[in-house]
């Protein structure tokens, strides 16, 4: 078997539900196959207490390692606006929830952010994404990454998802959702730290 057929036959886990997510992250990692916890009719829904991206990484991946004792990735991502104070942070995801009586689309969360920054000129935002590879017990990576921007005064473009409409990208001068989908991944905080994920993986396959 030759080590690029070695790597690519560990069986690497990947602490999500979310099918689209797999198919992101395996792009991303270069092709990896990963398996979800519910291909192996494992339920899996830790509480995501964290109060970092990182913690809620380590928590995923510790919570999926614990019960198939094989290499586990996992990820957290999200938003933090420079004149909210961080926020929405770790809560990206339920943005809003606090106050609707209704499950929110990605719209409508985007578009409350609007308005809650409705008059603000310091616009800075970052989005950050943390992965967590646990190999055994005894081997663990986390790595951090980041994409500086800011938040649109109106939303652009259709490509993406969750807040990309809204989201200028720094180094690439355009709102993410007009970037065509493998172009973001240059510059995203997930592209990044994939990237660098895949090099570590690569050399796993060399040890
Ligand atoms: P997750 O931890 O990767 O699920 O990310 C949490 C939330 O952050 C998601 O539900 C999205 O709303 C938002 N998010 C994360 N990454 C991106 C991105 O690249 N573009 C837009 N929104 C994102």
């Amino acid at each position: 078997m030759s080590k690029i057929d070695y790597i690519q036959s560990m069986q690497l886990y990947f602490a999500s539900n979310n099918d689209h997510k797999r198919i992101e992250m395996s792009r991303l990692l270069g092709g990896h196959t990963l398996l979800l916890p519910k291909d192996k009719g494992i339920a899996f829904d830790p509480d995501e207490t964290g109060s970092t991206y990182i913690e809620n990484a380590v928590i995923k991946a510790e919570a999926l390692y614990s019960i198939v004792h094989a290499p586990v990735i996992s990820d957290d991502s999200g938003l933090s606006v420079k004149a909210l104070g961080g926020a929405p942070g770790v809560h990206t995801a339920r943005y809003g929830d606090d106050t609707a009586d209704h499950e929110l689309s990605s719209r409508d969360r985007y578009m409350l952010l609007l308005k809650n920054m409705e008059g603000v000129k310091d616009r800075s935002a970052v989005f950050t994404t943390a992965l967590c590879l646990i190999l055994d017990e005894n081997r663990r990576y986390i790595i951090q990454e980041s994409c500086e921007g800011a938040i649109a005064l109106e939303p652009s473009g259709t490509s993406g998802f969750g807040y990309d409409p809204v989201f200028w990208i720094k180094e690439a001068g355009v709102i993410s959702a007009e970037l065509p989908e493998g172009e973001k991944d240059r510059y995203s905080h997930r592209g990044k730290a994939a990237r660098l994920m895949a090099m570590l993986l690569e050399k796993e396959e060399k040890r």
